[in-house]
């Protein structure tokens, strides 16, 4: 469940004090670097989330983003009720907002929603935490994927170009939701420049890394972008921030 590296002995030290924990609290949920014990996890019963999320799930990996789905589906099903488009930066192959559009049924919403990504990783200029891209490079293009994945919603639409140049002309004028996930603080400012004044006052922005210590650098970045805007972040234990646009 924990992402890094570690000797196979510390995996074994570390699953008999997850079976511990098991022994102590009954109830424990332990996925995504998140131990949580004695929580209801609701989401997990929920037949409608399952519904959604079950089929988009392609690894163990995916799945442990259970608790981060649950988040952006609340936030995504109260955006519905705010006036704006749903707008997400970036986008991978489309795991999350596939989830999202499925439980919403986007098809049937008299909304659009964007889909921002260059499809073939991180532009070496936005690399601003210097991180190692060779994964990005190896995962090749995945706009075509991606258009796949989404062809049925006439009102989802990819589009392929580094933010925030790809902006242009397609940016919508009110945003009710926006999830924010490009693991770099120069994309995810600049990304921000363009989209904050545009959110609906009720609207929702959710940042993907906010908590984690890793992503130091966006979470200082935000916070200090929210300051001279009179806004603060919540740091969800998922690792999320998500932030409340006041008017
Ligand atoms: C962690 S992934 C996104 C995961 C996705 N949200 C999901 O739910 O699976 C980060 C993405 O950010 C994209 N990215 C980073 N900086 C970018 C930029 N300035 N313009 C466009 N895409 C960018 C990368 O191409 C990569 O696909």
């Amino acid at each position: 469940m924990f992402y890094g590296s570690f000797s196979k002995e510390q995996r074994d030290k570390f699953s008999r004090s997850l079976d511990l924990f098991v022994e102590m609290f009954d109830v424990m949920h332990a996925y995504d670097n998140l131990i949580a014990l004695r929580r209801t996890t609701g989401f997990k019963y929920d037949a409608t989330f399952r519904a959604a999320f079950d089929p988009n799930v392609s690894d163990k990996q995916e799945k442990s983003l259970m608790w981060r789905i649950h988040t952006l589906i609340w936030a995504a099903e109260h955006c519905i009720n705010v006036e704006g488009d749903f707008v997400e930066c970036s986008v991978l192959r489309g795991f999350s907002m596939a989830i999202v559009a499925d439980f919403l049924r986007f098809e049937r919403l008299d909304r659009q929603m964007y889909l921002y990504d260059t499809y073939t990783g991180t532009p070496p200029e936005y690399n601003s935490e210097n991180r190692n891209l060779a994964a990005y490079v190896k995962m090749g293009d995945l706009y075509d994927y991606v258009l796949e994945r989404f062809n049925r919603y006439s009102n989802i639409h990819p589009i392929k170009g580094t933010v925030p140049d790809s902006f242009t002309g397609t940016l919508p004028d009110k945003i009710s939701f926006c999830h924010i996930d490009m693991n770099s603080a120069k994309s995810e400012i600049a990304a921000l420049e363009h989209i904050f004044d545009r959110v609906t006052p009720g609207g929702i922005i959710v940042f993907d890394d906010y908590g984690w210590v890793d992503y130091k650098a966006q979470k200082d970045a935000e916070d200090a972008f929210m300051a001279e805007r009179g806004h603060t972040i919540l740091e969800s234990p998922t690792g999320q921030g998500i932030l409340i646009k006041h008017a």
